[in-house]
């Protein structure tokens, strides 16, 4: 299994989004991660389903829905409408997760579980069998460019572990601080999937970024 990377937009230019993602795709990446937040869960908000739905056209490659939200519920349907292939619910949030993840997979889409670093990793146990990813996030939700929190690597080592023990075959991702220094980290722990965000717009050259990603894995 090599380490895919999901390019978080959080930090592109987000009033030149279309082309971001032309450049973005262009530099190798595998999946966009689209960051939603609320004002709630979150301090800020970023953009919901109209944007999402407008950008789907400008892009082939997977839309990695991340819903930082207290209330997915109704969402769920209008992210899966504007064309997200994973949707991302957090265990933090307000609603019946089962049922949330339920109905996830039966609009054909792949469901993501999402843990802050707060919550006990053994929580979303009860959910893996419902999941076909989880998120583990490796900083606090809510902005880029922060430092990577090294507990989360014992999380992703319980979460393989619990997933293995099941005979899942979970998608393990990891959210926040991601860069070459600590993506060869989250794969020898288990990962598979990093979200990579400021590391690869702040970059001179976006393409030799997610080589150099893809190099330590
Ligand atoms: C943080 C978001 C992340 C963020 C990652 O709440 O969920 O996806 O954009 O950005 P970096 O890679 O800069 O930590
Ligand atoms: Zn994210």
């Amino acid at each position: 299994m090599d380490l895919l990377i999901s390019a978080s937009v959080l930090n592109a230019d987000l009033a030149d989004l279309k082309n971001e993602l032309l450049r973005t795709q262009e530099a190798g990446v595998d999946m966009i991660h689209l960051d939603v937040m609320d004002g709630s869960f979150t301090k800020s908000i970023t953009f919901g389903d109209y944007v999402v739905g407008k950008l789907r056209p400008s892009s082939s490659l997977p839309f990695d829905t991340h819903l930082m939200v207290f209330n997915p519920t109704h969402l769920i349907p209008l992210f899966a409408k504007a064309g997200s292939d994973i949707i991302t619910i957090h265990a933090e949030s307000r609603c019946d997760i089962k049922e949330c993840l339920k109905m996830i997979n039966h609009l054909n889409v792949k469901a993501g579980l999402s843990v802050s670093p707060e919550t006990d990793v053994e929580k979303i146990f009860p959910y893996l069998p419902l999941c076909d990813m989880v998120l583990i996030m490796s900083v606090q939700p809510g902005a880029g460019g922060q430092r990577f929190m090294p507990d989360a690597l014992k999380r992703i080592k319980t979460v393989r572990k619990e997933a293995d023990r099941l005979g899942l075959d979970l998608d393990i991702e990891v959210d926040g601080g991601i860069n070459v220094e600590t993506a060869p980290l989250i794969f020898e722990a288990g990962a598979n999937i990093a979200v990579v965000g400021s590391y690869l717009f702040t970059a001179d050259n976006m393409k030799e970024a997610v080589e150099s990603i893809r190099r330590g894995s």
